[in-house]
């Protein structure tokens, strides 16, 4: 399958996406968004991928949602379609992945990044949600899943300024998972990528799912909510597999039964 705005290839059991609309910076246009819901949609109905990672260029990971295609609509076309809203089926993606995020990652470029399972940073990444600057706030999520990520104070502060976040910082603030060189970031992501792709895919996507559960609930229902969770993996082979493979020490062989 080949897309207008993404690049996609398969690296064994790992979909490696790259955002290519270098003209816009990786801008993200109707069509990204056509192209990112097929891409995701493709990945998480295909049995030999367990897990994906998206990234765009060593300048940009995307600055933002686009500007020149927004500027002119009405409330009545934004709300009529509700846009953005299509992002709610990226976000809908059972299987881990990964943002990797070199250069900048502004406006909807961060949201679409906040999206992921986590991030990972290019010592060159820049954060940011200026869309305050163009009279208009987040709308794909950044209020929520920023301020989820970092707290209040440093959310509010980046909303409010618009003012970017590099990647020692975002480190230090719990947006991003780890901050490698830029040079290697694709390569480290696909690394990261292939060990959770080693991983019994049913405990993947448990895991996936009981984490995302704490920014839904209260601690006691995502506790009660994992523990379920927990034993049903138990109805699971794998889970005699692995447990088997450790007693006989060797490496366990999924079946993702
Ligand atoms: C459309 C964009 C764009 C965007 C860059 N481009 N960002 N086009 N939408 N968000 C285009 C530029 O117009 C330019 O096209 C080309 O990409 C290269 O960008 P330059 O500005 O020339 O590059 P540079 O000088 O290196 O500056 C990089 C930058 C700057 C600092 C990232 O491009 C920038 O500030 N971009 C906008 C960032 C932003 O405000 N993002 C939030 C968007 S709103 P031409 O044709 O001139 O060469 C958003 C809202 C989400 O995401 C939800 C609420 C609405």
């Amino acid at each position: 399958m080949t897309y207008e705005t993404l690049l996609v290839e398969q690296r064994g059991a790992v979909t490696l996406m790259t955002l290519n609309r270098p003209q816009a910076l990786n801008a993200l246009n109707s069509q990204v968004l056509a192209d990112l819901i097929a891409a995701f949609a493709a990945f998480d109905a295909d049995d030999s991928q367990r897990c994906a990672v998206l990234t765009g260029s060593e300048k940009a990971f995307a600055a933002g949602a686009d500007i020149k295609e927004m500027s002119s609509q009405s409330f009545a076309d934004m709300y009529g379609v509700n846009f953005f809203a299509g992002y709610d089926r990226v976000t809908a993606t059972r299987k881990p992945w990964i943002a990797a995020v070199n250069g900048f990652a502004l406006g909807g470029g961060c949201e679409l990044a906040m999206m992921a399972d986590f991030i990972i940073a290019g010592d060159n990444a820049k954060f940011g949600q200026p869309e305050i600057k163009l009279a208009v706030t987040p709308g794909m999520g950044g209020s929520q899943r920023l301020t989820r990520a970092i707290g209040k104070a440093k959310a509010m502060e980046m909303c409010l300024t618009g003012r970017m976040m590099d990647a020692a910082e975002a480190e230090r603030s719990g947006l991003v998972a780890k901050v490698v060189p830029a040079a290697e970031l694709v390569d480290e992501a696909v690394k990261t990528a292939t060990a959770i792709a080693a991983m019994a895919p049913l405990a993947a996507l448990a895991c996936k799912e009981m984490v995302n559960a704490a920014f839904e609930t209260t601690l006691q229902q995502g506790v009660v909510f994992e523990r379920r969770l927990f034993h049903g993996l138990f109805g699971t082979e794998d889970q005699k597999e692995g447990m088997a493979a450790f007693v006989e020490k060797r490496a366990g062989n999924w079946t993702g039964k």
